[in-house]
């Protein structure tokens, strides 16, 4: 294996703090590796940590371990088979099995639609062990299919976007069993790979709140306004196919007195004048950086002010932040001074956070990304 002889900031970096990553400015500046290879990071000629390597990329090094250890099929199959245990339980038949970083297999993402699997490998490193993945996948889980979603995010790492077949038939639309509601989804067209796994247990949570009308923002398959089982919702989406998919899954779900409107959230709240007891905000992670913040911060003042505007005395507003540059601090202030030009009160009633086969570990930073508030509107 490759040596990587570190400097002794970025070598007490590692050793106090055990980041998941090091940057490219904290790895030497000559750094002759191929993209993604498996080195040692060393001090001195100890070793320190195992990782991948890549030099074209702003994150150049992802930790794979402290042990000295072979990085090989073997090391891939325990991995992958503990993050698999771990998830025993989630009833369901669509599931995250493998988080990245968060289980200890970083730029691999391998979730669960019943018989088949769908495969992300964002890093360089990740990429250069797709065959033995795909055949760990294949002795551990027998699938029917496997598809790969490579998105643009693999060019970060040097890669090209990919979306294929990476062992056997895939099912073009698959059918989520979620306790029980279903939900239609087109595996290989669908945003994410194929649902929004990580809201799970968030649509169940907020879907008690849902009475006679519901307003589910961002709605992409529908998922919040159909647990909710309101007298009447409206479901507002911008994407042909998600709205595609909402009618289908309130077909599926027995919903009768609903709408679906294909729009831009911001210009339907501009002329929106209904009232409502229930209204989710869902939207996509408008800042997926620190520097992205302010933009994104006045956006979602306006949706939450707007939404205010259109909840009754005593409902329920759930609001979700999918990026962890936006955190649960920053929607409840968001909150707060939301509901002085409102001139209402906001009770918390639950704090929401990704559903647990999306882990966060506390060595991960960004592993908190998806987080989310339950608001109870009140009038002094
Ligand atoms: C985070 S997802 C919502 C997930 C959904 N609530 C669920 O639990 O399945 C955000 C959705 O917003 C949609 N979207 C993005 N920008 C939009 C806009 N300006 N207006 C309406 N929908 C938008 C995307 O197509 C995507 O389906």
């Amino acid at each position: 294996m490759k040596k990587i002889d570190l400097s002794k900031h970025a070598a007490q970096k590692l050793l106090k703090q055990r980041p998941p990553w090091l940057y490219r400015n904290e790895l030497p500046d000559t750094l002759y590796t191929e993209p993604g290879e498996v080195a040692a990071l060393v001090h001195q000629g100890e070793y320190l940590a195992t990782a991948f390597v890549n030099p074209h990329s702003t994150i150049a090094a992802r930790v794979l371990g402290w042990r000295d250890e072979p990085v090989d099929r073997d090391f891939f199959a325990r991995r992958i088979e503990r993050a698999i245990a771990k998830r025993e339980g989630i009833e369901s038949n669509a599931l995250r099995l493998v988080h990245s970083e968060a289980d200890g297999l970083p730029g691999l993402v391998a979730d669960r639609y019943g018989d088949n699997l769908v495969l992300s490998f964002t890093t360089a490193g990740m990429d250069r062990f797709k065959e033995e993945i795909v055949e760990i996948f294949v002795d551990l889980l027998s699938p029917k299919g496997i598809w790969e979603k490579g998105d643009k995010i693999r060019l970060k790492e040097g890669l090209e976007a990919t979306h294929r077949t990476l062992y056997g038939d895939v099912d073009e639309t698959f059918i989520i069993e979620e306790g029980t509601k279903r939900f239609q989804t087109d595996l290989k067209a669908s945003q994410k790979t194929g649902f929004f796994l990580d809201q799970r247990r968030n649509r169940r949570i907020v879907g008690r709140y849902g009475r006679k009308r519901t307003l589910d923002l961002f709605a992409n398959a529908g998922g919040f306004g159909i647990y909710a089982e309101a007298e009447s919702t409206k479901f507002v989406e911008i994407s042909e196919l998600a709205c595609t998919q909402i009618e289908t899954n309130c077909r599926l779900n027995g919903l009768k007195n609903y709408e679906i409107v294909k729009a831009d959230v911001f210009r339907f709240l501009e002329k929106e004048t209904e009232r409502y007891d229930l209204i989710v905000v869902d939207p996509p992670a408008f800042a997926k950086s620190k520097k992205a913040r302010s933009g994104a911060l006045k956006g979602w003042k306006y949706l939450i002010v707007r939404s205010l505007a259109l909840l009754e005395e005593g409902g329920h507003m759930a609001l979700f932040s999918c990026s962890h540059a936006v955190g649960l601090e920053d929607l409840l202030d968001l909150a707060r001074s939301s509901a002085v030009i409102d001139g209402c009160r906001l009770e918390v009633v639950e704090t929401m956070k990704q559903d647990v086969d999306h882990p966060w570990m506390l060595d991960v930073p960004n592993s908190l990304y998806l987080t989310g508030a339950l608001l109870r509107k009140s009038v002094w």
